[in-house]
């Protein structure tokens, strides 16, 4: 039985129990979850958001056994960690769940069954790799080989990590075996494939137009142009029948006799968590689940980019295709988050994973909300973004604590000072123009978040702090007109404005920075926001509700923010500094690592050519006639070279190597048929060549004996 009233379902990707997460998918996926889902909940909207390990698949069994475990220890390590970091973060699940639970397995296979009979499946035999020693068929991650489309050795039987093509096994070139590393070879096997192409047109009608039929879902200009983007190019590419089973001995089993030691495809049983979750959520509750996910309810997914398919194609496809399920209204797919310049990368430890942090930054006040404003003000909503720990730094000293936490501190201690800790009688329309300003700063807000812009609505939530804040209590100068008339009416005016903004600000920031909202709130006497979620409050609407009323008792100041520049404490400058060096180190160590490897790679022997390639080359001997070093680079010089009948401008990256006084006269072998390039700005005209070898060292390769300039070299 359904209610009628309105429902959304927010769900956040279900991370995989494998390893510990970091600020990468904090920034993609889980804060903006829950700044949405807070933000919905204090209006006082009917909302469940639910996440949960994803605990089949291979990139748990792999897991397992690179630490010599069962996968079972590793899904029940991973899931508690992940399930209390996200908890420490105050990332505000009503569901955390795991698809390891006896209602996921129930609830994947009913939904497998039920597409079965509704012939939504095909069987197909089929030939696959298998590893004879370990006596396996390998699946996707089980296999490596080279990637037919940009070469890349490493790349995996379903996706290159490389170039992000997705593939299938039988499309690697050189294919080897994760298992044994041996080549593998082909056994018969027979799978279960979902008919995907059956649901290609309504699908690029439903992306395209937001429509299904003639009912209109979703307004499609609302969905982030990249989302829609990488939808198209799936489903004008062509949708094929996808295998959604497979030959592991991990997982959901498939729920049918003659498919005796196959499980379901994690890519299957995953999303299908989503329902599961909020079935295991909805018990507990004594709520229906179906009122969540059927009828008018609102489904909103959040994922990384890597996840875009999944949730706008295949999983939309398998929700249609069994009836009655709503489709998402929206799957705002933040991009990649980096840091530091480079991407993420687990196995060469350059991570930061959010538990991590808060054990190294354990004696810093607020380190939740520091870590989350940091990532907020990057996400990486419409490009990828990175996270670097100076503008954490800046961030958290000039506008948490230079901005918000002044201000908070300030209108509270006047209030102290001047009515003892009382909102004295004032003035509600005081300042009007200002009252309207605010207003429309406030939808602006609001828009902005229903849009799900959370990283420019931050900024629009602080200018209240700044210009409503700051700026005004700086404009009006209580303290100024206290000193002559300590009775003005304009003082209680100003700091009774004031109190307003500072109890927006508790709410406003409620849905980004809780743990602030919290402290605020405490200090302005009020309860935490979460308690105002039973009742809903339109905060952007009836600001007359929010007001303090005189005679109110406000809490006792407390400094929300302790700055890390502080000269008085270094203490959290150096916890700073520590992580600055630790990355810092592990960048040079990278970096040196790479230039002996792309100096291997250019030392390696090339590929022969024909004497008719060869000869297309013209080579001629040149003399260097004049030589200077170039603004803004440390390894370009600009070069003048004599080739006889002509004098050439050349770009050469040799200042490393040559000061520009000693290459005068120097006679060289330039390739003088290059087609000309710009390099800072200047056109050059040819090529000169270098000896070079792996220890770094460069120089000419010049003529024996001084030679006319622009002789051949052949
Ligand atoms: O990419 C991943 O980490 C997957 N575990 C996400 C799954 S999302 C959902 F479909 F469950
Ligand atoms: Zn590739």
């Amino acid at each position: 039985m359904t209610t009628t009233t309105k429902k959304y379902t927010l769900t956040a990707a279900l991370p995989y129990a494998n390893g510990a997460l970091h600020l990468g998918h904090l920034a993609g996926v889980y804060v903006p979850a829950d700044i949405y889902a807070r933000f919905l909940r204090l209006r006082g909207e009917d909302v469940l958001f639910v996440c949960g390990s994803d605990e089949h698949g291979a990139a748990i069994t792999m897991r397992a056994k690179k630490e010599g475990i069962s996968p079972q220890a590793i899904i029940d390590k991973y899931h508690g960690l992940n399930k209390e970091t996200f908890e420490k973060l105050g990332i505000s699940f009503d569901f955390y769940g795991r698809t390891s639970s006896a209602v996921h397995k129930e609830t994947a296979q009913e939904f497998f069954t039920h597409l079965y009979q509704k012939n939504e499946f095909e069987e197909r035999p089929s030939e696959q790799l298998y590893d004879e020693k370990f006596q396996q068929f390998l699946a996707d991650r089980y296999i490596v080989g080279t990637c037919p489309k940009c070469a890349h050795t490493e790349a995996y039987g379903d996706q290159c990590e490389r170039c992000g093509s997705d593939l299938s096994p039988d499309e690697l070139i050189n294919p080897r075996s994760v298992l044994s590393g041996e080549k593998p070879v082909l056994r018969p096997t027979k799978h279960w494939y979902f008919l995907l192409n059956k649901h290609a047109d309504w699908l690029l009608e439903w992306v395209k137009n937001g429509k299904v039929g003639n009912q209109q879902l979703h307004n499609a200009a609302d969905w982030r142009e990249h989302v829609k983007g990488q939808c198209y190019s799936w489903l004008l590419g062509g949708l094929q029948p996808r295998a959604i089973t497979r030959d592991l001995d991990w997982g959901v089993p498939v729920p049918l006799v003659e498919a005796a030691g196959k499980v379901l495809y994690v890519w299957f049983d995953a999303p299908i968590g989503y329902i599961s979750a909020s079935k295991e959520w909805a018990a507990s509750q004594g709520k229906n689940w179906e009122d969540y996910w059927k009828k008018d309810a609102e489904l909103v997914h959040f994922i990384g980019k890597d996840n875009i398919v999944f949730h706008c194609v295949i999983f939309p496809a398998m929700l249609k295709s069994y009836g009655e399920f709503v489709l998402p209204k929206n799957v705002p797919a933040n991009q990649f988050l980096n840091l530091e310049g480079r991407k993420f990368s687990k196995s060469k430890g350059w991570v930061i994973e959010q538990h991590e942090y808060l054990k190294d930054f354990a004696t810093f006040a607020n380190k939740e909300d520091a870590l989350r404003y940091a990532l907020i003000k990057i996400l990486p909503e419409n490009s990828d973004s990175d996270f670097k720990w100076d503008e954490f730094a800046a961030a958290h000293d000039n506008e948490l604590a230079d901005n918000l936490g002044n201000f908070i501190n300030r209108v509270l201690s006047l209030t102290q000072k001047y009515y003892q800790g009382q909102v004295p009688a004032y003035n509600t329309n005081a300042f009007p123009e200002l009252r309207t300003e605010l207003k429309a700063q406030l939808e602006l807000i609001e828009k902005m978040i229903a849009n799900y812009q959370f990283k420019d609505a931050m900024t629009e939530v602080m200018r209240l702090s700044s210009r409503f804040g700051n700026a005004f209590l700086q404009e009006q100068a209580p303290w100024k007109i206290y000193n002559q008339e300590p009775n003005a009416p304009i003082i209680a005016d100003t700091l009774g404005f004031g109190l307003e903004i500072a109890t927006l600000l508790s709410l406003l920031l409620y849905p980004f920075l809780p743990f602030t909202s919290d402290k605020i709130r405490t200090m302005l006497g009020l309860s935490s926001c979460a308690d105002l979620e039973k009742i809903g409050v339109n905060n952007y609407q009836n600001l007359s509700e929010i007001i303090l009323k005189a005679g109110h008792n406000l809490g006792t100041v407390e400094i929300l923010f302790a700055k890390i520049n502080d000269k008085k404490d270094p203490s959290r400058a150096q916890l700073l500094e520590a992580q600055k060096a630790k990355f810092a180190a592990m960048k040079k160590q990278f970096e040196a690592e790479e230039a002996a490897q792309a100096r291997a790679e250019a030392t390696k022997p090339k590929e022969a050519v024909s004497f008719d390639e060869f000869s297309k080359m013209d080579l001629r001997i040149g003399t260097i006639i004049s030589a200077e070093a170039v603004k803004k680079s440390d390894k370009l010089l600009k070069l003048q070279v004599d080739l006889g009948s002509e004098i050439r401008t050349v770009m050469s990256g040799i200042a490393q190597h040559y000061q520009p006084q000693n290459v005068i006269n120097q006679q060289v072998v330039l390739v003088a048929n290059l087609a000309p390039l710009k390099i800072m700005n200047v056109e050059s005209h040819g090529m000169i060549l270098m000896a070079s070898d792996d220890t770094g060292k460069m120089c000419f390769v010049s003529p024996t004996i001084a030679i006319s300039s622009g002789a051949i070299v052949k």
